[in-house]
């Protein structure tokens, strides 16, 4: 198989490491060799002493995207997830990869301050923490992301449906034994994406 990169991002807490977490497990089950680069974890080692100034932000995201750039072009399938607040970057990494999926994890600011699962929110939102995207520091949306999952609004199993499906069509991901439950209307809403991006 082709080797790609599958790049989640959006706020914190929108579900990209839930999402790649699960994406993954599906395509090992497929017999992808996968490798998930998370933004938590990369900040412990590779990306250890950066901060979350722009430019520290911009390393980050540039070496995630150099790594994910060795194992593409090596036939793995390489899953980031990382807020990449700027669109810059997130572009140039684009323009690096072979085969580089966007996936955009959109979820209201409301609905992430409602949830705040690891509390950090309500320290950005008392001044307690300062830059925190979405809050104080910028979220640059991306204007055509290959995949596009509203957190809010799907079910966990349908965003990763919707994920998988745009990574079959798109012939990187191969199709599973067992047919699928996915409703003609949504393989219409990708297919549709897929041909505006020029992909089919
Ligand atoms: S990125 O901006 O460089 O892409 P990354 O995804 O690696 O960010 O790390 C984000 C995580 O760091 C968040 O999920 C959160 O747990 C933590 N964090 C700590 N401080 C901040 C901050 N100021 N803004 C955003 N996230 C922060």
């Amino acid at each position: 198989m082709k080797g790609f990169t599958l790049w989640f991002t959006g706020l914190s807490g929108s579900g990209k490491t839930t999402l790649a977490r699960q994406v993954e497990d599906i395509m090992r089950e497929r017999g992808l060799k996968v490798e998930v680069l998370d933004g938590d974890v990369i900040r412990t080692n590779l990306s250890k002493g950066l901060g979350f100034s722009k430019e520290d932000r911009d390393e980050n995201i540039k070496r995630i995207g150099f790594v994910c750039q060795l194992l593409s072009r090596n036939g793995v399938a390489s899953i980031a997830s990382a807020i990449s607040p700027y669109r810059e970057i997130r572009d140039m990494n684009r323009d690096k990869i072979d085969n580089f999926v966007e996936v955009y994890c959109k979820c209201p600011l409301e609905v992430l301050t409602d949830r705040d699962v690891k509390g950090l929110y309500a320290k950005a939102l008392a001044g307690e923490i300062k830059g925190f995207t979405g809050v104080d520091d910028p979220y640059e949306e991306p204007l055509n992301p290959e995949i596009l999952v509203e957190t809010d609004k799907e079910s966990e199993e349908e965003s990763v449906q919707k994920i998988i499906r745009t990574l079959e069509l798109m012939g990187l991901v191969p199709g599973a034994d067992a047919s699928q439950d996915f409703s003609d209307e949504e393989e219409e809403k990708i297919k549709q994406r897929l041909k505006d991006l020029g992909y089919l």
